[in-house]
């Protein structure tokens, strides 16, 4: 891929809910092109559209209008089938309520995304260990989503999310379950997935300290793109 092509691509987009006879444009005109390694972080008001942003950009949710490109790569016309392996390959999600599977381990929550991947047991469990030593809960493995405290949870998360090497990390309202401390934990781990993991991140929040953690932070109001303000 050439330097110049973006990760992800969003192309005059609108996105309308309906529902009956009421709705709601919660995106208006969206343009945006993000690269490698780029630090982004969504702001705005509540209901602005922070996340149906996020979820446009990450292909979770279809545009009313415009187009998504993964890679230079147009997801307008393409199948849920092929686009869900696309997504699956090139974007980790973290939630803000964590979304851990509560009834498997932290290792079996962490391989499960290998496993759509038809990915080998012995070597899903191997890539789990290391995911989960990364995020520092090598000594918490076997325990489930219960047994674990709301930080640590996340971090589950996280591991799970780098479990099928994406190159994108993209995270709604991550620190919005957690006490100031561990959600200093989680943004330090995002700071050293960008900068020495050269990973993507593009994180939706309404704090403005945790937002200043990325290069990049867009404001959007009422679904437009207000203003994009420039760190670092
Ligand atoms: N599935 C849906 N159906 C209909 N309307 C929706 C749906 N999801 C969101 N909306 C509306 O779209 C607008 C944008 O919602 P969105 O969830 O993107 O806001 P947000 O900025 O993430 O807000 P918050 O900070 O509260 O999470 C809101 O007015 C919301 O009511
Ligand atoms: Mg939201």
């Amino acid at each position: 891929m050439d330097r110049k092509t973006p990760l992800l691509e969003v192309k005059n987009v609108n996105k309308v809910y309906s529902l009956g006879k009421v709705t709601v444009t919660a995106l208006k005109k969206i343009d945006l092109q993000i690269f490698e390694q780029d630090y982004i972080s969504i702001m705005g008001p509540s209901g602005s559209g922070k996340t149906t942003l996020l979820d446009v950009i990450s292909t979770l949710l279809r545009p009313t209008q415009g187009d998504v490109l993964i890679e230079g790569k147009s997801t307008q016309a393409m199948g849920d089938e092929e686009l869900a392996k696309i997504r699956g390959k090139t974007i980790g999600f973290v939630f803000q309520t964590f979304n851990l599977i509560p009834t498997l381990t932290a290792l079996e929550n962490v391989s499960l995304p290998l496993w759509f991947q038809d990915i080998p047991i012995q070597e899903r469990e191997k890539i789990a260990q290391e995911k989960l030593l990364q995020v520092g809960l090598s000594d918490r493995m076997h325990h489930k989503p219960n047994e674990l405290s709301g930080g640590q949870r996340q971090r589950v998360a996280i591991a799970r999310a780098l479990a099928v090497n994406p190159k994108v990390i993209v995270a709604d309202e991550p620190t919005g379950n957690l006490d100031s401390s561990s959600g200093d934990q989680i943004l330090k781990l995002f700071d050293s997935l960008n900068q020495e993991e050269h990973k993507t991140v593009i994180m939706v929040t309404h704090e403005r300290s945790v937002a200043e953690h990325a290069q990049k932070i867009i404001y959007i109001k009422d679904g437009l793109i207000d203003r994009i303000e420039q760190h670092r």
